[in-house]
């Protein structure tokens, strides 16, 4: 059946402005970073990119190395994009990022301008594209100039193959050096996209004010820590769980520990007295920054969209929520 989107998909999603820039964002965006890979059945990835983009969910989030294997989320993207998506092109913003390994030898990873290019060059042929909407710098290189890794960007921008840039877990400081060299190229830094939940507050302690104060965007990645921030490990771990596959022991140290799953009861039955799951409080923790512009999840069924969309319905929080909230996450 060929696919038609729902009439309805603009109906109830909200979109929210990127920092000081015209282009606006979901609420509620999908990551392709794990089931969209060559091992992960297709037709369950279809059915993913199909709800959620019917939710009003625009955008859709890749890297060169998603996958297992490396590559293989974008052929797969590739594929649907080819035979669902081409008519609603112009009302998509797909990303993608470059910094992590890709290729064997001294150029296949990191943030020289040699990388990067290549980088999107692969990246554009594997999913079937001319440009993408916003392209990252992945991580920071230590050992290459900043002003080369903007300067590749900037002209990844001129040469037609993104429209905007953005970064992604730089620190504050990085990314006020970056902000700055990106103004002078006159190509602005867009957006940051860093990793933040209920477990991991790192942005509080200073980007949150520069990208404030430089006019940028921010999408938070793994605002369910991968999962834990929901109900699914309270028991046990289930086969199916992304915890439970061998070979993903979780990346960042995350763990289901026992202590973390007694956090995680407590801050379930905050969500309850809420009337909302796990899952939906821990989003509507992250959208609570007026600064965060789109809490950036990743799904492995489509009915995890659904419940991640319908987290909108309640976004706000009390004094009192907020209080418990950090003394169990402590
Ligand atoms: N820039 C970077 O360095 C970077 C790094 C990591 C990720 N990202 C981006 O961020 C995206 C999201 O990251 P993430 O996948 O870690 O996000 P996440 O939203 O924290 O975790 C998603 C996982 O949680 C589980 N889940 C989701 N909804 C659930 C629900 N309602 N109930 C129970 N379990 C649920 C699913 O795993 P199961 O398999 O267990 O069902 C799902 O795959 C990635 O796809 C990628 O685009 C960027």
């Amino acid at each position: 059946m060929p696919y038609q989107a729902s009439p309805a998909r603009y109906d109830s999603m909200t979109y929210r402005r990127i920092g000081r820039s015209g282009l606006l964002l979901p609420a509620i965006s999908l990551g392709l970073w794990y089931n969209f890979g060559g091992v992960d059945p297709l037709e369950n990835a279809r059915a993913m990119l199909r709800r959620a983009f019917d939710l009003g969910v625009t955008h859709f989030d890749l890297a060169n190395n998603y996958g297992p294997p490396p590559g293989s989320a974008e052929t797969t993207f590739g594929q649907i994009f080819a035979q669902d998506f081409k008519p609603y092109r112009d009302e998509l913003v797909i990303s993608n990022k470059a910094g992590y390994l890709m290729w064997p030898g001294p150029y296949g990873e990191w943030g020289s301008r040699k990388y990067l290019v290549a980088s999107i060059d692969q990246s554009l042929k594997r999913m079937g594209l001319d440009y993408v909407d916003i392209f990252y710098s992945h991580r920071p290189d230590p050992n290459t100039p900043l002003e080369e890794t903007m300067g590749a960007l900037d002209y990844i921008v001129r040469s037609g193959r993104a429209l905007y840039v953005g970064i992604s877990t730089y620190s504050a400081e990085q990314t006020r050096q970056a902000a700055l060299i990106l103004r002078q190229l006159g190509t602005p830094c867009l957006i940051h996209q860093p990793r933040y939940n209920m477990f991991d507050r790192w942005i509080e302690g200073g980007l949150l004010d520069a990208l404030r104060e430089e006019g940028i965007g921010c999408i938070s990645f793994s605002p369910l820590d991968q999962g834990i921030l929901t109900d699914k490990y309270l028991r046990e771990i289930p086969d199916d769980s992304r915890a439970a596959k061998l070979d993903n022991q979780f990346h960042w140290g995350d763990k289901v520990t026992p202590e973390r799953v007694d956090q995680v009861r407590q801050l379930n039955a905050i969500a309850q007295a809420r009337g909302q799951s796990l899952a939906q409080m821990a989003i509507a923790w992250v959208l609570r920054h007026p600064g965060m512009t789109s809490a950036l999840i990743g799904a492995s069924k489509v009915g995890q969209i659904e419940e991640a969309v319908a987290a909108l319905d309640s976004l706000d929080f009390s004094e009192a929520e907020l209080a418990q909230i950090d003394a169990i996450t402590a």
